[in-house]
């Protein structure tokens, strides 16, 4: 992961992101303690109820008006768990009771499709992995439902007036179209935001146009031990070069203490789908147990005024 901000504003591509401030005093958690706080909650939990709450509800993640959309049961828990096992049974996963394979592989994650965060500083690498992970998806999914194509449908419907499409090059090339992510014991995200321009200062691709970016996760396994586990936060503060050095030296925690930032705990069940905008502080604490934390991830690329949507891992 990178981290700073080093002279990021000087690029005339980044000033359009900064726009509006950011860390807002109150949380979802603290409503409950400090009744004058004002509400930050989620829309949910089924389409229509999203969107007779709230005409257009990617603009109001964009402007971080609400922490997150959240769609309950939007895939059928019993295909997660069937897409699970012929993960294991094809050797795409770790299987967790194999404490032998356990031992020789020590890394805490795995990720089934392309990463453009992790591969994409060697563009053309990137882009040839992404037509190997077209290959494997085209057929992985055979006989349960496309969970993929439920994150694109989702979107499709949360603005209708936009073609939602997975991320190209000018030339054509396909981005990876989401990503498996299998979490084992240990792995944790500390605070940190993605964007492709202001954290990874990916100039040179097309998802860079964008002013916005998103993610919309799919539980597909939760890791239950003594009765935790662990799931997203997300703080209500958006990303700015101010609060990148918190973000830097691991102190936001205590900063968001201080300021009295708020945030909301986003717990999820196998086939819940929510949506985020990826400015946002976020975290996932580390991982406890046995049992693998699973997710299907997309990033989106989102402009009010764009006509298209961008979905890409
Ligand atoms: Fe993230």
């Amino acid at each position: 992961m990178t981290d700073g901000s080093e002279n990021i504003l000087d690029n005339p591509l980044v000033g359009r992101y900064i726009g509006f401030a950011v860390c807002l005093p109150f949380t979802s958690f603290r409503i409950k303690t400090m009744s004058a706080a004002p509400s930050w909650e989620p829309l949910g939990p089924d389409l229509p109820s999203v969107l007779s709450a709230e005409a257009d509800p990617l603009c109001a993640l964009a402007e971080a008006h609400i922490p997150a959309v959240i769609l309950r049961r939007a895939y059928d828990p019993a295909h997660c768990e069937g897409l699970v096992r012929r993960f294991i049974e094809r050797g795409l996963m770790r299987d967790p009771q194999d404490a032998e394979t356990g031992l020789a592989d020590p890394a805490t994650r795995i990720d089934i499709g392309t990463s453009l965060g992790n591969r994409g500083n060697d563009r053309e690498a990137f882009l040839a992995h992404a037509v190997e992970t077209h290959a494997l998806f085209e057929t992985l999914f055979d006989g349960f439902d496309h969970p993929i194509k439920t994150i694109y449908d989702a979107l499709a419907a949360l603005d209708t007036r936009k073609h939602v499409m997975t991320a190209r090059e000018p030339d054509g090339r396909l981005y990876g179209p989401a990503i498996f992510r299998v979490h084992y014991t240990g792995h944790q995200y500390h605070p940190h935001i993605d964007h492709v321009t202001l954290r990874e200062k990916r100039f040179a691709f097309a998802v860079t146009r964008f002013v916005h970016q998103f993610a919309g996760v799919m539980c597909f396994q939760n890791a239950v031990h003594k009765g935790r586990c662990a799931q997203a936060i997300l703080h209500r503060c958006l990303w700015t070069p101010d609060v990148q050095r918190y973000i830097a030296t691991q102190t936001f925690p205590r900063y968001a203490e201080e300021q009295g930032i708020g945030g909301y705990r986003v717990d999820l069940e196998p086939g819940d789908l929510y949506f985020f905008n990826t400015r946002l502080i976020h975290e996932v604490p580390a991982v406890e147990g046995p049992n693998p934390r699973i997710v299907l991830a997309s990033f989106i690329g989102y402009s009010v005024e764009d006509p298209e949507i961008y979905v890409w891992s």
